[in-house]
């Protein structure tokens, strides 16, 4: 069985239920994300462009130092916001190699080419697959200084002590010396994140209800979208924005490829998706608890995003 399958089996087998938002990016949530990062509501890919835009020589000064290094991204996706940082670098002659790495060859693709079409001095070595055995390949083979990016917010959806064994295990992958640079989305207003969850043209509701039709066609279930709600939760205290779909009625789900039928409760709530918001304390936390020290933190003029630069202990 898939680990998409076995996944979603233990998702609706548990209580309470809940699905992984690992599996939102098939080709239309793709299409819906891309969709969301032009949303008013969603202020954070415009926050963190506007501190590249801002802060590009701040950052050259933190990571470049004067020998030539590697710029590897995890999940590079289209690379939009690197773009702006390796154009200041090749107009400052800085040697580096930039290694992209996500596990969609698909947008692999599309972001070295346009790489290679608007930045053609860049060297670029792209990489399909897993984080950490790419990492671990680099560590074996490299003598170069690595500076890993980590970008969008993503650690977001990892909970506390996952968020904390994946960076230690980057850190773990990296040499002393290397260094770490991770965009995270800050605590504000909640109803200023609420809202970036909960928009008014409800792409973001499409966007969480699209994994249903997912399993749906992959896994020959039969959800029926049209009695599921989107409800997203924000919880000042732990900085947890939360998302549901909430069942609208007693309902029954067949997932026939798992040979599952699952029992849905009026107004049971299936847990989808979270998107944790920080505090410098946060940051601290985070990469001190992970084998890394904070160099310096980065913030757009309203404060509502942050790129932070860490040194491997
Ligand atoms: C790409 C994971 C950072 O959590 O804000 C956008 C995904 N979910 N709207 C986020 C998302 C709902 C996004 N990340």
């Amino acid at each position: 069985m898939s680990h998409f399958g076995s996944d979603v089996r233990e998702g609706l087998t548990t209580k309470p239920k809940f699905l992984s938002s690992k599996y939102f990016y098939d080709k239309h949530g793709d299409e819906l994300f891309r969709k969301i990062m032009e949303l008013d509501e969603y202020y954070l890919t415009r926050s963190e462009f506007s501190i590249f835009r801002n802060e590009k020589q701040r950052i050259q000064e933190l990571i470049a130092g004067n020998q030539p290094f590697r710029l590897i991204e995890l999940g590079a996706g289209d690379g939009a916001k690197t773009m702006v940082l390796l154009e200041h670098f090749i107009r400052n002659d800085i040697d580096f190699t930039f290694c992209p790495i996500d596990i969609s060859s698909n947008v692999l693709n599309i972001l070295e080419e346009n790489v290679r079409t608007q930045l053609p001095e860049v060297s670029i070595e792209p990489m399909v697959g897993d984080y950490f055995k790419i990492l671990h390949d680099i560590k074996v083979e490299n003598h170069q200084r690595n500076i890993v990016f980590f970008l969008g917010s993503n650690i977001g959806n990892f909970p506390q002590e996952l968020a904390l064994s994946f960076l230690g295990s980057v850190a773990q992958n990296l040499n002393p010396k290397d260094m770490m640079m991770i965009g995270v989305d800050l605590k504000k207003d909640p109803a200023v994140i609420l809202n970036a969850y909960n928009d008014k043209q409800g792409v973001t509701s499409d966007f969480n209800l699209n994994l249903l039709t997912r399993i749906n066609r992959e896994l020959d279930a039969d959800f029926d979208l049209s009695c599921f709600k989107h409800f997203p939760t924000y919880n000042p205290l732990t900085g947890e924005c939360i998302s549901y779909l909430i069942s609208q009625k007693d309902q029954k789900v067949h997932v026939r490829a798992l040979d599952l039928q699952v029992q849905f409760k009026r107004w049971e709530p299936m847990k989808m998706e979270i998107s944790r918001k920080f505090d410098l304390e946060d940051i601290h936390q985070l990469a001190e608890g992970s084998g890394f020290n904070v160099v310096e933190t980065l913030y757009d003029k309203d404060k509502l995003f942050a790129e932070s630069v860490w040194e491997v202990k």
